[in-house]
Order: structure tokens, then sequence, then C-alpha cells
């Protein structure tokens, strides 16, 4: 990753337009074999930061939330990375068809190889796809509170274990 974009921050963002703000930010920065942990609820805002951070990639295609796909690749500029848009929603406990063996579902997609001249942002995917990469950013949303209509943004680089400051989770 590019040092335009901080190893570690934290932003409120009162509305959509922030979160792809953020995202685009973050895009900007990206490098082939980065990998991008969101965490957070349903409706966190993961997909929208995705469609931000493609937007900063220059990456050709529509980032939407894949109900029935793992993993969609978009395409890079000439000479620039893709991104590997990764939604482990369906490999993991959350949903109830989530996969037995998470583990292998994730390998069979090859996406170890596949990231060498690409970006991986996985939605979900904690715990599950830090074994990607050496070094992963973990991005926290969360809504701002119960009157808020906002969310809030805080991000770390993580180690391959995951990250030892909070349990992975989401
Ligand atoms: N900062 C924000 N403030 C208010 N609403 C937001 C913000 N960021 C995203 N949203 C909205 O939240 C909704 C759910 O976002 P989405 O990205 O699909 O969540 P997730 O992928 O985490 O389930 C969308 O309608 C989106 O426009
Ligand atoms: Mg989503």
């Amino acid at each position: 990753m590019k040092d335009s974009f901080p190893a570690a921050g934290e932003r409120f963002l009162p509305d959509t337009e922030a979160t792809w703000e953020l995202g685009e930010e973050l895009g900007e920065a990206l490098e082939a074999g980065d990998l991008v942990v969101l965490r957070g609820p349903l409706g966190a805002g993961k997909t929208t930061i995705t469609q931000g951070i493609a937007r900063g990639m220059g990456v050709r295609g529509r980032v939407t939330s894949p109900t029935f796909i793992i993993a969609r690749e978009h395409p890079g500029p000439k000479g620039r990375p893709g991104l590997i848009h990764v939604d482990a929603y369906r490999l993991l406990g959350e949903d109830p068809d989530a996969a037995a063996d998470p583990i292998g579902e994730l390998d069979a997609l090859d996406l170890e190889s596949r990231a060498e001249d690409s970006a991986v942002v996985a939605e979900w995917g904690g715990g599950l796809v830090e074994r990607l990469a050496e070094r992963h950013l973990v991005v926290d949303l969360e809504r701002g509170g119960p009157d808020e209509e906002g969310r809030r943004a805080r991000w770390r680089t993580g180690g391959p274990g995951g990250d030892n400051e909070r349990a992975a989770a989401g």
C-alpha cells in the first residue's frame, strides 16, 4: 500500500458520499498483493466503501453485494492492479447456508495466485482471509450511534493471524 493512505486512522462518515470518498482514497493507495478486510454488521457500509475503492483503483464493472457469488474480479486499467471483491457471507456462520468447509471453499477460489496482480477486498472475511497475505488492512465500520445516520470507520494494519487488539469478527 502506498503511503498516501495512513496505516491507521479513524473517521466519521456522515453520509454515503463520505463512505465512497474514504474508499476512493484507500483505492488510490492500493497495490497488487494488498488485502483489505472489511468488518461490521449487515448495512454497515462494507459494499459502499468497496464501491469507493473500485472508483479509486479505476477498475471496470459495478460493485454490488453478490448474493450467490463469493468473489468477483474487476479488471484494472492498463498496467494497474485489478480488484477481487470477496463477500464471504455465504462461507461463514452468519448465513444459514454457510459452507461446512469455508477454508476449503476459499482455497478452491485460488485467490492466492490471482491476488498477485490484484488487490483483494473482503466483506465478512475476518478470521478467514488473513491467510491470503502476510499483512492486511482491517477496516471496522459501525453505525455512529442510535440517533446518528452516519457511520464510523476505524482502520489499522494487522499481521497474518488477524489482529491482536481484538478477536476477529465480521
Ligand atoms: N456513512 C454513511 N452514512 C449513512 N448511510 C450510509 C453510509 N455509508 C453507507 N450507507 C448506506 O448504508 C446502506 C448499506 O450499505 P452497504 O454498503 O450495503 O452495507 P454492507 O455491505 O456492510 O451490508 C446503503 O444504503 C448505503 O448507502
Ligand atoms: Mg455488503
